[in-house]
Parts: C-alpha cells; structure tokens; sequence
C-alpha cells in the first residue's frame, strides 16, 4: 500500500507537460485518492479488531526435563465470611427460598463453584471468626439466636448458616474445611468443645448432639485457622500474648478424629499482616517460638495477609477507572513476591526443611465500596484488570511452591475479589472466576522451570514486566504453560523453545476484554469470557500470539 502511495505522489509531480487546470485537477485527484486509502487503512484495523500495533516477541524456554515442586492445589483455596452478602443471599437462601436450592444452598453457585474445583473453605471469618460463637449455629433454625455483625456493617445476624450448614456446603461442592477458632472473644472450653462436636466419633455427649442435629458421622476438619489477625481485629495482642494463647489453645483444642482419612488436621498460626517491621518481628516471634517446640503441637502453617490497595484506605475504583489505575494496582500487587520472599527468608532460618507451610488466607484486591452500597459489606466490582491480578498473585505462589502451600482468596462471593456475584436470583461469573477455572490443571501439578525476558510495559512513569509465565506437568505428565501479557496495548508473540520435548501444537483458553476495566455485570455476564487458543507449530517452532491483558492457559501437545 505505501509503494502505491508513493507511486501516485510520482504522478502527481511528473505533470511539466500538462496545462495547469489539468494539473490541478489531477494533483486533487490524486490527493482524494490518498485519503480514500488511509481511510480504508484505518477502517481496515479497526474492523479486524486488532490493535494497529507490532506484536512484542518474547522468547519462552522450558526444560520440561527440570520437575520442581507440587504446586499444592490448596492455594486455588478460598474464603468465605459473614460479611454483607458473602454467605446470606450468596450461598445461603433458605430451603423456603423462591430460588433454586439444596437445603438452603443456592444451586446455581454450587454449580459454578464446582467447577472450580475448589480444594478448601476458610470460614467464618475473618475478624468475625473471632467473635462467633459456634453454638449460636447450631440447632432448630427458629430457636438460633440472633446477633449483631459489628465488625461489617453491624447488621443482624441471625446465625442460619451454621456449621452444619458449612458442612453441607463443602459437601456440595466438594471442598475441605478450614476453620478459623475464635481465640479474641472465646474461650478455650468453647472452641475444644466446638472440635469434639465436630470431630469425636465416640458417642461423647457433644458428638450426640451432633447426630441430633443430623450428622451422625464425625466431620472432617482438614484445617483449623488458631485465630484471625491477632494483632488487630483478632484482640489487639503483642506476639508475646498470642504465644501465650497459642500454648493454651494448642494443648486444649483437639482433633478427636485423627485417623479419619489417615489424615492429621493441620493447624495454622497467625502470621504477619504485611512487610514493615513490625510484621517481621511477629513472624520472628512465631518461627522462634516453633523452633523451641513452646508448645504440644506441630504447627503446620503460618498465615499471611496481604491484600492489593496501593494505600488505605482503599479508594481505587473497581469499575470505571483508566490505564493509569491499572498499572499502579498491578504495581501493587507484584509487592506480593517480595513480602513472601522476605517471611520465607525468616521461616527457613527457624524451619530449613520448609515443615511449616506459608499460608496467604487473605489476598487479592480491595477498592472502594461500589457506590450505594453498604460501605461495610465491601462490595465491589471485579474487571479485566482483576483477572490479570489474580494470574499474577497465582504465578507468585506456585513459583513460591516449595513454602506456600495454601492461600485463600478474600473473599468467594459478593465480596471484595469474589468469584461470583449474586443480585436476588440472578448470579455472574466474574473475571477473577474464569482465571481460577482455567488455572484448574495446575492443581497439584509439578512445577517446571520457566526462563523469559519480560520486557517492559510502561505508563504513566510506572514499569512493570510486560509478560509473566509460569509451566507445569500434571498428573498424566502433559505440560501447561500459563502466560499473562500485563501490557493492555500491544499484543505479544511467544516464541516457546522446550528442552526434553518436542511440541507440535498447542491449545486451550484465553481471556480478555476490550477494556482494562471491562467487566461482568448481571445483564451483560459474557462480556469478560474465555475463548479457545490454539497454535500449531510451523518449522519446528510453537509460537501463541497473545492479545493485550490477556491471561492464556495452553497444553502443550507432543
Ligand atoms: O476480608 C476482610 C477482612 O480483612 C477480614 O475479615 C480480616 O481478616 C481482614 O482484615
């Protein structure tokens, strides 16, 4: 098309020989027929939808021959608090609700959130974990006793969903539990006694109360949180008092059913809330105290929270927002890396054989409430930009496999990062929802060794790797390849080289949106959804073209 450009501008002034009307009709002529192809040029792109722009070439190699460590499937985990409508109205409704439900449990989430393959539930809370009461939830529903919630928005609650009703719920969706004791306002006999009414399967009085109120196996408690962020809504505690309560709680509250499934409950200390050194002290603290075994039990995790707000409190906007709010969230969230990086280095001092899980049961995005919305249920919409988030967040753990081992997204529905949204009857998948689902096949998958340069994206003087990869083989020895392209202008082509394997095609999922802050929203639930990929290899060489801020999830075909 240039060469015809540049060829007609010949014409135009070869013209010595013609009279100057005809030369100035033939010079307008010639200037009409230009713009009529630079027209076309740029009608041309945008109708193809592709941006106007040079693919970025980024080259991928993958020693599929180097397996490292299981990316253990609990850190796709998730949470679920009473908080606004995270647990009434998003997964419970009442078995006399008008919307479609088993035994109170609405179908439609269930449904969605079985295809997530969701490992495990960390529940009640939260900063409500520390002011529950199990025995307020349990019981004939009329006689539940009703409470206030003064933690998030001090509305009634009015304990229905209780633990049978979790139970129920794990059930349905085929998750473990992972419940949090109330050691802030509780008592130690309480939270024993709420361990031996869920676990004893000798006939104790508690455990046939259990069997009254339906359950007359023993549950299973894969995972017991001893407290929720001590240090703050938790109680306000030094480390040296939570110790203290640690030493108590782990001597009293037991798991009566340790041979159920050959498999122990694992118990999670409270950990650090972030980076500063305040945060390293209580790690130090804890990790100390482990290492003088200060206690009769093992401790098998220490939490991590740690959520993505560039500063509180959190007034970024969840919809609406343009490519600068962009980058300084994802900015943000690479913060991730470092904080794991920087509480490892302290575990490995105290625990060099990485016995003790770092457990992140608080992650992801947190933005202002959406307006009209009760500011403490903490409502918020979930973007494009979310999606990439969460890719980011899911990278940093698996590379990080050797010592996270679990995390847990705050929170599964309604509320901050949630992977569904519900209004009444009417439910959405959002973004973050499909990023989990196409991050399925890395569950428990063992972890290969990616080399890339990422290059750079730029905005608004803020930089951030342009692209971000990681691989795995599961069970079945297939490998997946996971590459986010961060950068939500240019396109990226992929140039991926194996050792140990040659590749002759490639496929799976892509997701991406027209916009960074694109959402899905109850009359438009389609608008950020994956679309297959594919790439055949061509001389020996697999190449995937990823669109801008796209997450792509591929297996690679021998
Ligand atoms: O996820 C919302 C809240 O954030 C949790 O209740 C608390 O643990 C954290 O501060």
């Amino acid at each position: 098309m240039l060469l015809e450009l540049a060829s007609r501008c010949e014409t135009v002034f070869d013209s010595r020989s013609q009279t100057p009307s005809a030369v100035r009709s033939r010079v307008l002529g010639a200037w009409l027929h230009l713009g009529a192809i630079l027209f076309a040029f740029i009608l041309c792109a945008t109708c193809a939808g592709v941006p106007n722009v040079a693919a970025q070439k980024v080259q991928l190699s993958v020693d599929v021959s180097k397996g490292g460590v299981k990316i253990d499937r609990n850190i796709f985990g998730q949470f679920a608090e009473h908080l606004g409508h995270g647990v009434y109205e998003g997964i419970w409704v009442g078995p006399d609700s008008a919307i479609p439900n088993t035994r109170g449990i609405r179908n439609d989430v269930v449904a969605a959130l079985k295809a997530l393959k969701v490992p495990n539930v960390r529940w009640p809370g939260g900063c409500f974990a520390d002011e529950y009461h199990w025995r307020n939830g349990i019981g004939p529903v009329a006689q539940r006793v009703v409470t206030l919630n003064p933690n998030w928005g001090g509305v009634l609650e009015p304990n229905t969903f209780g633990t049978h009703e979790f139970m129920d719920f794990l059930d349905q969706i085929g998750a473990e539990a992972y419940i949090s004791i109330n050691i802030g306002s509780g008592t130690t006999r309480e939270a024993a006694e709420w361990l031996e009414y869920l676990t004893a399967a000798q006939p104790t009085t508690l455990a046939k109360e259990r069997a009254a109120n339906g359950h007359s196996a023993p549950y299973k408690v894969a995972y017991l949180g001893m407290g929720n962020e001590s240090w703050d809504c938790g109680g306000n505690m030094t480390a040296e008092y939570y110790l203290s309560q640690l030493r108590i709680y782990s001597r009293f509250v037991r798991n009566f059913n340790p041979a159920q499934d050959k498999q122990l409950m694992l118990k999670i200390a409270v950990g650090p809330g972030g980076g500063e050194p305040r945060w390293t002290d209580w790690t130090e603290a804890i990790m100390r105290a482990y290492q003088h075994h200060q206690w009769s039990w093992t401790m098998d995790g220490l939490s991590l929270h740690s959520y993505t707000v560039v500063k509180w409190p959190p007034s970024f906007r969840s919809v609406g927002f343009g490519e600068t709010e962009y980058a300084q969230i994802l900015k943000s969230t690479l913060d991730m890396d470092d904080l794991i990086t920087r509480h490892s280095a302290i575990m490995d001092r105290y625990d060099p054989q990485k016995n003790v899980a770092l457990v992140v049961d608080e992650w992801g995005s947190w933005y202002a409430p959406l307006p009209g919305s009760n500011p403490g249920f903490l409502v918020q919409q979930n973007s494009m930009r979310d999606a990439i988030l969460a890719a980011l967040n899911l990278n940093i753990f698996a590379r990080h496999a050797d010592r996270v081992r679990m995390a847990n997204i705050a929170q599964m529905v309604n509320v901050l990062q949630a992977m569904i949204l519900t209004d009444q009857e009417r439910m959405v998948r959002t973004p973050t929802y499909y990023v989990f689902k196409m991050y399925v096949p890395f569950q428990d998958a063992t972890f290969v060794p990616v080399a890339f340069e990422a290059g750079t994206y730029e905005h608004d003087n803020i930089k951030l790797p342009r692209v971000d990869a990681i691989a795995a083989k599961d069970k079945t020895g297939r490998l997946w390849l996971e590459v986010t392209n961060v950068d939500p202008n240019q396109p990226v082509e992929i140039e991926v080289n194996l050792t140990g394997m040659t590749a002759r095609s490639a496929a799976g999922e892509t997701l991406t949106a027209a916009r960074v802050d694109s959402v899905n929203t109850f009359d438009a639930p389609n608008t950020v959804a994956p679309k297959p990929v594919s790439a055949k290899a061509e001389g020996g060489r697999l190449v995937l073209r990823l669109e801008p801020k796209s997450v792509t999830v591929v297996s690679v075909e021998p």
